[in-house]
Parts: C-alpha cells; sequence; structure tokens
C-alpha cells in the first residue's frame, strides 16, 4: 500500500465517522473536532497538549507565584485548548475544603498536569505534607515542573 492509499483511507475514515457523530449527537461533534485538531497540531508542532500548556505557563506565568500558574492555565485551557484539570469553577470549591480542613496530611490521586496540585498546595499550612500520584509518566514530568515553576517543589512531593 503507498502512502497516498493510506492518507486517503484515514481521510475517508475520518469524514465517516464525523458524519456519523454528527448524525447521532451534534454535542460531540465539536468534541470530536477537537480531538482531531488536537492530533493534527501534536504531529505537526511535535509537541502535546500538556507540552503546550506548559511552555504556556513558562511564557506568561510568574514564576514562584502559584495563583499566576493557575489562573495562565485557566486561561489556556478556556481559550484554547480544554484540558481535564479541575478547572477554576470546581478549584473554588476545593479551596474551601482544603482551608476549612486545613489538613496536615494529603494525598492526591490524578496529578495530571499538576493544576490541582499547586491549586492545594499553594493553601497548605507550613509543614503539611501533600503527595500527589500520577499514572502516566508524561503526564508526571510536566506537573513536576509546572509545580517546581510554581515554587511548589518542597511542599508537593509528585
Ligand atoms: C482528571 S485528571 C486529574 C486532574 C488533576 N487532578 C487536576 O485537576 O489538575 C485524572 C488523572 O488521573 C491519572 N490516573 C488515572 N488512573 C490513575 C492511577 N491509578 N494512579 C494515578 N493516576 C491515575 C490520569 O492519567 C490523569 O492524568
Amino acid at each position: 500500500m503507498d502512502s497516498c492509499t493510506i492518507i486517503f483511507g484515514i481521510i475517508a475514515f475520518l469524514t465517516a465517522t464525523l458524519y456519523i457523530t454528527y448524525k447521532r449527537n451534534r454535542g460531540m461533534t465539536k468534541i470530536y473536532m477537537q480531538e482531531i485538531w488536537q492530533t493534527i497540531k501534536n504531529v505537526f508542532l511535535c509537541q502535546s497538549k500538556e507540552q503546550r500548556v506548559l511552555a504556556f505557563v513558562q511564557k506568561n506565568a510568574v514564576r514562584g507565584d502559584p495563583q499566576s500558574v493557575i489562573d495562565n492555565i485557566d486561561k489556556y485551557c478556556s481559550q484554547r485548548e480544554w484540558a481535564m484539570n479541575v478547572g477554576d469553577q470546581k478549584g473554588l470549591i476545593l479551596d474551601k475544603i482544603v482551608k476549612e480542613t486545613n489538613p496536615s496530611v494529603l494525598l492526591e490521586l490524578g496529578t495530571y498536569c499538576g493544576y490541582s496540585a499547586v491549586r492545594i498546595g499553594r493553601l497548605l499550612k507550613p509543614g503539611a505534607r501533600f503527595y500527589t500520584l500520577e499514572i502516566n509518566p508524561t503526564f508526571a514530568a510536566i506537573a513536576k515542573q509546572i509545580i517546581e515553576f510554581a515554587g511548589l517543589k518542597d511542599k508537593v512531593r509528585t
């Protein structure tokens, strides 16, 4: 099979699945289009969405300022590419719980890019221990850099 046949096959497959998705659920079509667009970007830019989030933070946030890291992740993910962070709305509920319980030890399962870890870490009292676990090593590496950029390396263990 030559490369033209493969490319034609991929385009035909994507068009067919897009058509079926549109017919069944119009809302899903937007998500589907975003996924296709993201995959194209990942291939052509040789960069994952999570790496683009990290690059945006490094370019726009203030090093050592967790709030500016959170604000910039929220900005990127609301204006450019959706990502599975807890986000600013549920984040406010999370903030409230952390403030009310004022925990000494915390364990988070699922760090992703480190958004919630930064969000929680910035509110912890001195000496509190916070461990966050991420199963995906690529995400864990991004999170480590975001947590370090936010100045929370000593508070948040990945
Ligand atoms: C919804 S995201 C977490 C978002 C993150 N807490 C935030 O708000 O920034 C879920 C994450 O859990 C990770 N995950 C899934 N199963 C896991 C497991 N068994 N142990 C650790 N991480 C896991 C996924 O790879 C994904 O990055």
